[in-house]
């Protein structure tokens, strides 16, 4: 059913896990990551960005959303804004039915970023929705800014922040980013910072951003069958591990489901030259996101049967 996050949250805080936030841009995605929650019986995030939101319009998303809970409704999905840019839109999201929203303020100053995320809290709960926020910038391309060097999350900023937002999660950095290029040299984080954010907010939810792994073998294949994505390194899997059982709950893939459909719909659209029929690659593209999605909640945020 579709839920609220806060009990897949606590349980998973509990068990030293994450859920998986998978982003949604249509269909094949959506049914590919509800089957593989499916199947490994593991609570699910469907998270839609704003540039979802634009691509496939919010009610085709909540309506396939729906359609899905119709065919299988045996694991928990929380359905969530990611990166929510204002006010405004939050506020379209709930009255939607989304169970969850992050407002993003990182880019704001902290008492802006605060009173902003403030005002989310304050529509949002009184109707059951659960709110994200973020504090500390990620390196990379953050929704509109640009910022060429990561603003790790002070611990006691976190501390003051929640206590005065009274926001439901938070995401933090530090180290991860978005997109492929996340490191130039070796994967880095700052576990200490972590740790130090954890302690002083015990039993509260922290969020991850930008924790794709870029597998080197989907690269491999893009490049193979005519890509040209060089240099992109992931944050590796055992990093997100030790995350997870350390007050991390939430861990957000996009980039990796993205390398999975478009390496797939190369090998096969280069394999089967005379092929013109959408679904003949839409339908391994499909199974490619089952496969990615099952793999990392199995092996990434350990939720396989906690549903
Ligand atoms: O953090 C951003 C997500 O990967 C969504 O990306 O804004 O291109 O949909 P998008
Ligand atoms: P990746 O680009 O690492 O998949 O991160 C996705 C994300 O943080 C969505 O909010
Ligand atoms: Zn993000
Ligand atoms: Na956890």
């Amino acid at each position: 059913p579709l839920t609220n996050p806060k009990e897949m949250f606590a349980a998973a805080y509990a068990g030293g896990y994450a859920v998986g936030a998978f982003n949604v841009n249509n269909m094949e995605i959506i049914q590919g990551i509800m089957n593989a929650a499916s199947e490994e019986k593991s609570p699910v995030i469907l998270q839609v960005s704003s540039g979802a939101r634009k691509y496939a319009g919010q009610d085709y998303i909540m309506k396939l959303v729906d359609a899905a809970l119709d065919v299988d409704a045996s694991v928990p999905v929380a359905v969530h804004l990611d990166h929510g840019p204002s006010f405004e839109m939050c506020r379209d999201c709930i009255d939607g039915g989304f169970t969850s929203v992050m407002i993003d303020g990182s880019h704001l100053p902290f008492e802006e970023n605060i009173a902003l995320t403030k005002q989310v809290v304050e529509y949002a709960h009184p109707r059951g929705v659960w709110v994200e926020a973020e504090l500390g910038k990620l390196a990379g391309i953050e929704e509109h800014v640009q910022s060429d060097e990561h603003v790790y999350t002070d611990p006691a900023e976190a501390v003051e922040f929640v206590e005065r937002t009274g926001c439901d999660s938070l995401a933090i950095a530090i180290g991860t980013s978005h997109g492929a290029y996340k490191f130039k040299g070796e994967a880095k984080l700052d576990f200490d910072r972590l740790e130090a954010i954890s302690k002083k907010l015990p039993d509260y939810p922290l969020v991850l951003h930008g924790a794709s792994s870029v597998p080197q073998e989907f690269v491999a294949l893009c490049n193979k069958y005519g890509g040209n994505v060089g240099g992109a390194k992931g944050v590796p899997e055992d990093m997100l591990r030790k995350a997870a059982g350390m007050g991390v709950c939430k861990i957000n893939v996009d980039t990796d489901i993205r390398l999975a459909v478009t390496a797939c719909i190369r090998q096969y659209l280069a394999e089967h030259p005379e092929e013109f029929d959408p679904r003949s690659y839409l339908k391994p593209a499909r199974e490619a996101v089952k496969k990615m999605v099952a793999h990392k909640i199995r092996n990434v945020m350990g939720s396989s049967g906690k549903a």
